[in-house]
């Protein structure tokens, strides 16, 4: 059976003061049933990821990047074995954030994601059309892109440190979360990617994840979908009182 994930990106929120205190209130509030049937974790800045990991024994600590190399000149990066050496073994890659600020290309997350399961680590890769192209009905068409290239060359056996996440580009951080409705046919069609590059039976074992706007309110419709296998969580992920009751008004 797939995992399910919920995850907060706290993208440039948090010293490492304040990522401490949250992950050691938020594994104090939430009951530990929930963290038996969901992956729960965060996404702090670099800087406070080695604070979040000391304190954390539930939660899963996530990188929300990394460099592609394992060392050199790159001024300002990161590099996988930074990140291994303090026990993350996770990252998010292709953020849309990154591609839009920071020119993240899918061929560049195809080296993210080669240099993590060359080192048996997971990726959350984020896939998602802008506002533009899901207007002029190029969803399908991005969508299969972003995983055909972000994929190229991942052997059949690396899938297993593969998770995505469907992250619509006009949803994010706007309050408009797409529908569910919306999030599963896009799910779908992830899966239906997956299997005309590797088969069937591997691409069933892929967690596929929806993110933008999810909150308290509204994150019982995408997990009550069967194709959404959690939610990346970007503004409700902020507050343990809002994070918290998030996780717990999971049905
Ligand atoms: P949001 O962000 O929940 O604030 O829309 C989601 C994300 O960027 O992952």
């Amino acid at each position: 059976m797939r995992k399910k994930y919920i995850i907060g990106n706290w993208k440039m929120h948090k010293t490492t003061r304040d990522a401490k205190t949250f992950v050691v209130d938020l594994e104090t509030s939430v009951p530990q049933t929930y963290f038996e049937k969901y992956v729960i974790g965060v996404c702090p800045s670099f800087l406070a990821l080695n604070a979040a990991k000391k304190s954390a024994s539930k939660l899963l600590i996530c990188a929300q990047d990394v460099h592609y190399e394992t060392k050199g000149a790159y001024t300002g990066e990161v590099s996988y074995l930074m990140l291994k050496e303090l026990g993350i073994n996770t990252s998010l890659v292709g953020h849309s954030e990154r591609r839009i600020y920071f020119n993240e290309t899918n061929a560049s997350c195809n080296l993210k994601l080669k240099i993590l399961f060359e080192n048996k680590m997971m990726a959350i890769y984020c896939v998602g059309e802008t506002l533009k192209e899901y207007e002029e009905n190029k969803t399908k068409e991005i969508i299969t892109k972003q995983i055909e290239e972000g994929l190229k060359d991942i052997q059949e056996e690396d899938l297993e440190y593969l998770v995505i996440a469907y992250e619509p580009v006009w949803s994010i951080g706007s309050g408009k979360s797409a529908s569910s409705e919306i999030a599963k046919e896009v799910n779908i069609l992830i899966r239906e990617v997956l299997t005309s590059l590797y088969n069937s039976e591997l691409s069933k074992r892929v967690s596929i994840l929806y993110g933008g706007s999810v909150n308290k309110n509204n994150v019982n419709e995408y997990l009550g979908c069967e194709e959404i296998d959690g939610v990346l969580v970007g503004g409700a992920s902020l507050e343990v009182e809002s994070f918290m009751t998030l996780i717990t008004n999971l049905k």
